[in-house]
């Protein structure tokens, strides 16, 4: 392990990775155990507001910086008539919902939800079913939400009380239509001619829309690579991004692994980038594919979760996936925003799955409280500090070998800037603005990093340090409060060692993951 060696980290203003699409920071609401029902909405509660939802989530998910929650899901959406939630609410069927064995009550449908987002200044981001639907139910839902008015569904729309159009941007041609367990799952054929017909006609309605294909639902699917190609040769002139969905757990104790996860996450963002451009190099295409990392997280599925097919039929909002996080959970989180974001050139947008309750960084209790998760703390404080720029890192670290994906850099860092935009003839920025860096530690032992910076005067002026801990995951609000005030401390200036011009020295704690927060000024 890495004990006492020296990582090295060269910081320099003019090498960028890219510009951070504030998308981002998403996240994502599925119709899925409690993540609407008592989750964001549920009338009656102290809090509600005149519409049932929550100001307690509202003003956590404001807190935790989301940008953007991607709706209705999720594997949900593969069974899902939109139809069927829309319109007077009395005359709203429930109905099985396959996909988690639950019934949905319907009271929560389109209009509730981008109403929802739109009064919390989030942008939606919609998913159409293409499981057991089609075509014309993904143009009619585009036309509902984004049509003007003189159309059936956009006039459906204006007689359920919503004259203006939404203008949602982005799209998800369904979801996980690679795995077996998606209702209505198709080959990579079947569903490659589909979402190609579904997307040409969705962009017909509203041209000014962004479409995301359904990438492989991880890399462990024994169609990875194979799929996106097949995928991409149909779709590639009419998508915009394709998804990459990839959940991170401890499996058999096996901590190392674990806390490499970040790049495991980096591994597998280079090969979906790879297979991509491997299609646009075949069609000879100046265009570039973007992802839409549209579900990542830490979700202990194959250790704490029964599986879909074993859930009972249920209803009124069951506790399903609700998965208590700790601080190791919190610096994983952490280390897989660092990965994000040292891809801002390709990964525009990311949703951390689930926004409330479904393996969330925010927990409600029916009639009761909220409160936040470990993993709340990194992702609100990426969120807020990540500004402007990725600039491009050169890391020099000591690397340790891990079960699961072999050699591994001990240390990974991202760092931020806003003073980085190119001025009018592209030579340089503007010379000063924020500054953030993002850095973990996966070993027991402290690590000192040299940062190099020439160019660049460097004032840090505070940060957050969360640290992993060995606690069993317990349920509830109490443990939450115990974890973060074990786990998670705000940092005052920071114990720099500034020795020599445009040279900081800056100490990890064991098993960390640290954001900077300061300013850097183009010396
Ligand atoms: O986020 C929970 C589930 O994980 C989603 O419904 C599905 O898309 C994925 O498998």
């Amino acid at each position: 392990m890495a004990q006492n060696q020296r990582t090295q980290v060269l910081l320099h203003p003019d090498f960028r990775v890219g510009e951070i699409d504030r998308r981002l920071f998403g996240s994502f609401v599925e119709h899925l155990g409690r993540a609407v029902y008592t989750g964001i909405y549920e009338p009656g509660h102290t809090t509600a507001d005149e519409h049932g939802f929550r100001s307690d989530v509202a003003e956590l998910t404001h807190e935790l910086g989301v940008s953007m929650v991607r709706y209705p899901g999720g594997n949900f959406v593969s069974n899902y008539t939109w139809e069927d939630g829309v319109g007077p609410r009395a005359d709203r069927k429930p109905f099985i919902d396959l996909a988690w064995r639950t019934i949905e009550p319907n009271e929560v449908g389109t209009d509730e939800f981008l109403q929802w987002a739109e009064r919390e200044g989030i942008e939606p981001m919609m998913a159409v079913n293409l499981g057991t639907r089609g075509v014309a139910a993904a143009v009619a839902l585009v036309e509902y939400c984004n049509g003007e008015a003189g159309s059936k569904w956009a006039d459906m729309r204006i007689a359920n009380g919503r004259e203006e159009p939404y203008a949602v941007r982005l799209w998800c041609l369904g979801n996980e239509m690679d795995g077996p367990w998606q209702i209505g799952h198709k080959d990579a054929h079947e569903y490659g001619k589909l979402a190609a017909e579904a997307g040409k006609a969705m962009k017909l309605v509203d041209p000014s829309i962004e479409l995301v294909a359904c990438g492989s639902s991880s890399m462990q699917m024994d169609t990875f690579g194979e799929w996106e190609q097949t995928v991409l040769s149909y779709t590639y002139d009419i998508v915009d991004h394709i998804s990459m969905h990839a959940y991170y757990e401890e499996v058999g104790g096996d901590r190392a692994s674990f806390l490499a996860s970040g790049t495991a996450m980096d591994r597998f963002i280079r090969r979906v980038v790879a297979s991509v451009d491997a299609v646009g190099a075949r069609k000879r295409s100046d265009k570039e594919i973007t992802i839409s990392f549209d579900e990542w997280n830490v979700w202990y599925l194959e250790t704490r979760f029964v599986g879909e097919k074993k859930l009972p039929l249920q209803r009124d909002a069951p506790r399903i996936i609700e998965d208590v996080y700790s601080g190791l959970d919190a610096v994983v989180v952490g280390d897989l925003l660092v990965t994000l974001l040292n891809h801002a050139d390709r990964v525009p947008v990311a949703c951390l799955a689930q926004l409330v309750n479904v393996i969330a960084p925010i927990m409600t209790e029916p009639g009761g409280g909220s409160w936040r998760q470990p993993t709340f703390y990194p992702f609100a404080t990426t969120a807020r500090l990540a500004q402007g720029t990725t600039l491009d890192l050169r890391v020099t670290a000591p690397t340790t070998t891990t079960a699961k994906h072999g050699a591994v850099p001990v240390v990974t860092a991202a760092a931020t800037w806003d003073g980085a935009a190119l001025s009018a003839d592209g030579s340089s920025g503007t010379g000063a603005g924020a500054l953030a860096l993002f850095l973990v530690n996966r070993s027991s032992e402290p690590v000192d990093v040299e940062i190099a910076h020439p160019g660049l005067a460097i004032a840090l002026t505070g940060g957050l340090e969360v640290v992993a801990d060995h606690q069993t995951a317990v349920e509830g609000p109490e443990h939450a409060a115990k974890v973060a005030a074990a786990c998670i401390r705000e940092l005052g200036t920071p114990q720099v060692v500034q020795d020599g011009p445009g040279r900081t020295v800056l100490t990890l704690a064991p098993e960390s993951w640290t954001a900077f927060e300061g300013t850097a000024t183009r010396a």
